[in-house]
């Protein structure tokens, strides 16, 4: 019967082919996340850049995006946490009990990874919890992942989180078999903290056309660019909302493209539309008591439902 079922088989992956899917389970809307963190730059600078202007043109422009706080971390924490999570409210290093996207979308089969640029992993993959590397512009405050205690103390997870340079162009060519979820931090030259819009360019562009050159990645992918906050040390922002530059990317799922979306959003709608997308619980075990944020924010409003 091996022959049977090997017929069987090949007609099987030959349909699958003809409708690609990622590996991990389908969402409502999209199969695959990317979110690109850059710093510390206010909207109207974004987006006089041409580049970022070009991107937000290709996509749609999340007009009433905010950053969640000041300064850096608890921003990074809300996009994969639904609290300001136990008291990591500043950029010093903390250790935290709580739970983040990773408890939900691991028993949902939804596979992670974090893409950090200058980030050396300790033997065997273990979570290198080092302060920051002043050589390579790698800092722990932009590296959320590194606050979770159940994720630093377990090395399989700890696997997860990458040298940005040596993995992700490597991922990306998996196709479809890339991660369904991929978080991506730049150095703090490519992020703009100790730069501009302007020098990052080269190196978001090299992402961005890393990733659209790619069919197969791209099918069913939603990305989204977004800055952890706006530049509120700078005299111009102070008393201003905390208004950044985002825009979504990813032609497959988006309901329209170069358009404009003027609903509220802050980080914590990345958690909302994820759990939505895949129909996952809120996450577990917040600081505080009863519904979080993740239940409160309205998803990415801009998304079409993918036809069956
Ligand atoms: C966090 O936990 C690590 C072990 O995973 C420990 O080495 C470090 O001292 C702790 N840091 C703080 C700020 O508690
Ligand atoms: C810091 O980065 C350099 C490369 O820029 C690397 O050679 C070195 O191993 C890193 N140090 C640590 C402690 O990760
Ligand atoms: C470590 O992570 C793996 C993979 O996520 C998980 O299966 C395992 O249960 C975790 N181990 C502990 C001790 O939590
Ligand atoms: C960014 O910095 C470079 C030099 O460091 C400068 O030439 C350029 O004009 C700056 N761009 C913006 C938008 O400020
Ligand atoms: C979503 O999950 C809930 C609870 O686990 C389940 O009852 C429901 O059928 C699911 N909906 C879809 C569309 O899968």
């Amino acid at each position: 019967m091996k022959f049977t079922n090997s017929l069987v088989f090949s007609g099987l992956l030959a349909s699958a082919s003809a409708v690609p899917i990622a590996t991990g389970p389908s969402g409502k809307w999209f199969d695959r996340f990317v979110v690109i963190v850059m710093e510390n730059t206010n909207k109207a600078t974004a987006l006089a850049d041409p580049y970022y202007r070009q991107l937000a043109d290709s996509g749609v422009l999340l007009n009433g995006y905010q950053g969640t706080t000041h300064p850096s971390q608890p921003n990074y924490i809300t996009m994969i946490a639904s609290t300001t999570a136990a008291g990591v409210f500043d950029d010093g290093d903390h250790n935290t009990t709580q739970n983040s996207l990773v408890d939900i979308f691991e028993p949902a089969g939804i596979s992670w990874k974090a893409y950090q640029e200058g980030y050396y992993p300790l033997d065997g993959g273990a979570c290198n919890p080092i302060h920051q590397n002043k050589t390579s512009g790698y800092v722990r405050k932009h590296n959320p992942f590194m606050s979770f205690d159940n994720i630093r103390e377990n090395i399989s997870r700890c696997q997860n989180i990458v040298n940005a340079q040596e993995h992700f162009a490597a991922d990306v060519a998996k196709g479809k078999y890339a991660p369904q979820y991929m978080f991506y931090t730049p150095t703090l030259a490519n992020d703009a903290h100790d730069t501009n819009v302007t020098y990052t360019e080269t190196d978001l562009k090299y992402l961005i056309n890393t990733m659209m050159g790619n069919e197969q990645f791209m099918k069913n992918t939603l990305i989204l660019v977004t800055f952890d906050e706006n530049d509120v040390y700078s005299p111009d922002s102070y008393g201003t909302s905390n208004d950044v530059y985002s825009v979504l990317l990813g032609k497959d799922v988006l309901s329209c493209t170069g358009c404009i979306d003027q609903q509220f959003y802050n980080h914590f709608t990345q958690l909302t539309t994820l759990e939505q997308n895949w129909n996952l619980t809120n996450i577990p075990n917040p600081d505080g008591d009863g519904a979080m944020w993740d239940s409160w924010m309205l998803p990415f409003s801009k998304l079409k439902a993918k036809h069956h």
